[in-house]
């Protein structure tokens, strides 16, 4: 069969192999601790999960409006101004299969062939597949451990070119876990204000941010900011709801909506209605406690890995302000992160990400989105392994 030039471009994101492969030597019978998960390993809130049950019994299983049901778009709208300070009504919104086709459908709105796209570096890995998948051209900008792994504005500058369209932004960023604070948004800005540059902003683990630390969405720094940025985010991490799928895209420009709107109507349609429906308790504030359970348990475990890690020879880990993951510098016991994973799983039982899969080889992901116990066993493992090397 002849396949199309675009799917070709397409390749399977290296976090998914990893976490395939720990399965399948599970699946042999071997003892394999993993630190791959890319979601939280608790339960959706019951509340949550008992609406999704009321609106089953109630009939609520038909076709709902393709951008999703009204009540759900103003939930978001209101928990965008009231947690955001983001002034985006109902009608700037639009709900799709999760953040990840949130960005499918952007990315395809937006980019025609040659446009540049400016990403920074390590990054989730799904950006520049899709830029690729549309034509665009990735550029990316290495940031390293000196900057918190931010890109400053100096790089930017650097980077801009007549055909730069979009500036990809991760915050808290996945694998680092790096937050930026308004004052290097608002640095950021200063560099692309006299462009027509659009920002997509990924906040998909606002709520997860330790410290007390104050997230800042790009789009609340001023107005102008706003117009340009596309902000995404869902509950799949802040109300662990990953399988649910539901993510969203707000933006100030209606026609991209409307646009959105059109590409979903032809692909998907709406949402399931189920979820549109539980999905509000996540929304609305009624399922708080349930996130600062999330927050607190996450944060114990960041500072139990953090200083387990640390305490290894070798390794060398910063503190990760959000997300649930931890970037760990690997470079002094192998540079070759997709070999070090490789060895370690093969040797220990211990699967990490690769660093390569972000694009940064001399560092691994590794997730604490599991209980403590298994943090403490899998550190001792790969303290061993390390240990056995020399
Ligand atoms: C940075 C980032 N954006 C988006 C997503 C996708 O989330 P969703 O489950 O809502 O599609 C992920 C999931 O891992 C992520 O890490």
């Amino acid at each position: 069969m002849k396949y199309s030039k675009r799917i070709l471009t397409l390749g399977e994101s290296l976090t998914i192999a990893i976490s395939s492969l720990a399965r399948d030597l599970k699946s042999q019978g071997k003892d394999v601790l993993s630190f791959s998960a890319g979601e939280p390993d608790f339960d959706t809130p019951k509340m949550i999960k008992d609406e999704a049950i009321r609106a089953i019994n109630s009939g609520f299983t038909k076709y709902t409006q393709v951008s999703g049901i009204p009540e759900l778009r103003l939930a978001i709208s209101e928990k965008l101004k009231n947690e955001n300070k983001l002034n985006y009504d109902a009608d700037e919104i639009i709900v799709s299969n999760g953040a990840k086709h949130s960005l499918f459908n952007v990315f395809s709105a937006l980019i025609d062939k040659d446009d540049e796209v400016i990403i920074p570096s390590p990054y989730w890995v799904t950006y520049p597949e899709l830029v690729n998948y549309f034509g665009g051209k990735n550029i990316f900008i290495e940031t390293d451990e000196g900057t918190d792994f931010k890109i400053i504005p100096m790089q930017l500058k650097q980077k801009i070119t007549p055909k730069t369209k979009i500036i990809v932004l991760t915050s808290p960023s996945n694998p680092t876990g790096m937050i930026y604070s308004k004052e290097e948004l608002e640095a950021i800005y200063d560099v692309i204000k006299d462009t027509n540059i659009i920002i997509i902003s990924d906040e998909i683990y606002e709520k997860l941010v330790y410290d007390n630390i104050t997230f800042t969405s790009p789009g609340s720094i001023n107005d102008d900011m706003l117009n340009r940025t596309i902000t995404i985010n869902g509950l799949s991490k802040s109300v662990a709801m990953t399988g649910w799928r539901i993510g969203y895209a707000a933006s100030k420009d209606k026609k991209l909506i409307k646009l959105l709107n059109n590409l979903q109507s032809q692909s998907t349609s709406n949402i399931n209605s189920i979820t549109q429906k539980a999905s509000i308790f996540g929304l609305n504030g009624d399922t708080k406690m349930d996130i600062d359970g999330f927050v607190s348990a996450f944060m114990n475990r960041r500072n139990l890995a953090y200083e387990l890690i640390n305490n290894i020879h070798l390794l060398d880990t910063k503190l990760p302000q959000g997300a649930f993951y931890l970037f760990i510098n690997i470079k002094e016991v192998n540079p070759d992160s997709m070999a070090f994973c490789k060895d370690l799983l093969e040797k220990e039982g211990v699967a990490l990400v690769p660093g390569i899969a972000f694009g940064m080889d001399g560092y691994v992901r590794f997730s604490f989105a599991c209980g403590e116990e298994q943090i403490k066993l899998g550190v001792n493992r790969i303290d061993r392994y390390i240990s056995n090397l020399s």
